[in-house]
């Protein structure tokens, strides 16, 4: 019989490991992240996701700078805990506010909201007035304003909190008539500034964009989700191929579930999950 020396074993373990998948780790506040995952799951097939949305402790987009950095930087150690190979920060406020931290926390990418959707605005504003709108958080924290400014000094921003859109979304109110009133209220202000494209700067935003669009038309909308997913596909490490075709996972952990989750089902449709779970962090 061959003795398994210390070396054969090391280079056994190497080859193993090597076929071995790492999840991409996405978090969110909650669930509006899952626009994100979507659209990652279109784009990388073979790679594995697991997703954190911090329902226990949304919103976020109400809380000071620095407990958003406190709860990023959690969720992040719970998806390096599960051995993610990059960060997806599928949370516009969390973007804003702790992405930087986060990139000095780990040796792992880090990519977040912000970037992508002012590259994805950039292309698509022809007269330079842009309208970026957000929650009082992102708003406050000008990351947007500042990352149009880096790569397009010339162009006018108007920043709009929407505090109210986020419970509207929560509460499965997506075209009522109240729902209208609100995004008129919010909105004509950026019209009458004749903004020509807007950034949706925050998670649960897209959820209302045919709404949004239907109020006012002459709108571009920049939902930032589709260009998240290819800068993730433009930095991740790719998984082995090899598996069966569809045999990546994506398995979603959610601080809460409450039966209050009305938006939860319209999100995860046609989603393919394979499993949804309530976890501590
Ligand atoms: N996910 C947050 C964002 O994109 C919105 C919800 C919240 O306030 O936590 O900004």
């Amino acid at each position: 019989m061959r003795s398994t020396t210390p070396l054969s074993w090391a280079r056994r373990l190497v080859e193993a490991t090597a076929t071995l998948k790492r999840p991409i780790g996405v978090f969110d506040s909650g669930l509006g992240g899952l626009t994100v995952l979507r659209e990652l799951r279109r784009l990388l097939p073979n790679e594995d996701f697991i997703y954190l949305g911090d329902t226990a402790r949304l919103p976020y987009g109400a809380k000071s700078r620095r407990i958003v950095q406190r709860y990023s930087m959690e969720v992040a150690e719970f998806l390096i805990q599960h051995n993610a190979k990059q960060i997806v920060i599928a949370c516009n406020t969390a973007t804003a506010h702790a992405e930087a931290v986060l990139r000095e926390a780990f040796d792992v990418p880090v990519i977040g909201v912000i970037e992508p959707g002012v590259r994805a605005l950039l292309q698509q504003t022809r007269n330079g007035r842009i309208g970026v709108i957000g929650t009082r958080s992102t708003i406050k924290s000008a990351a947007y304003t500042a990352a149009i400014k880096r790569q397009a000094p010339d162009l006018q921003v108007f920043a709009r909190a929407c505090p109210l859109f986020v419970p509207l979304v929560e509460e499965g109110w997506i075209d009522k008539r109240i729902t209208r009133l609100v995004i008129q209220e919010y909105l004509s202000e950026l019209h009458r500034e004749e903004v020509d494209t807007i950034v949706l700067g925050c998670t649960h935003y897209p959820l209302l964009k045919t709404t949004i669009q239907q109020e006012f038309p002459d709108f571009t909308l920049i939902d930032s989700s589709f260009e998240v997913a290819r800068a993730v596909q433009a930095a991740v490490d790719p998984s082995p191929t090899g598996d069966k075709p569809g045999a990546s996972q994506a398995v979603v952990y959610l601080t809460d579930i409450t039966d209050q989750m009305n938006h939860l089902e319209t999100l995860l449709t046609g989603m393919n999950i394979d499993r949804l779970e309530e976890t501590r962090l």
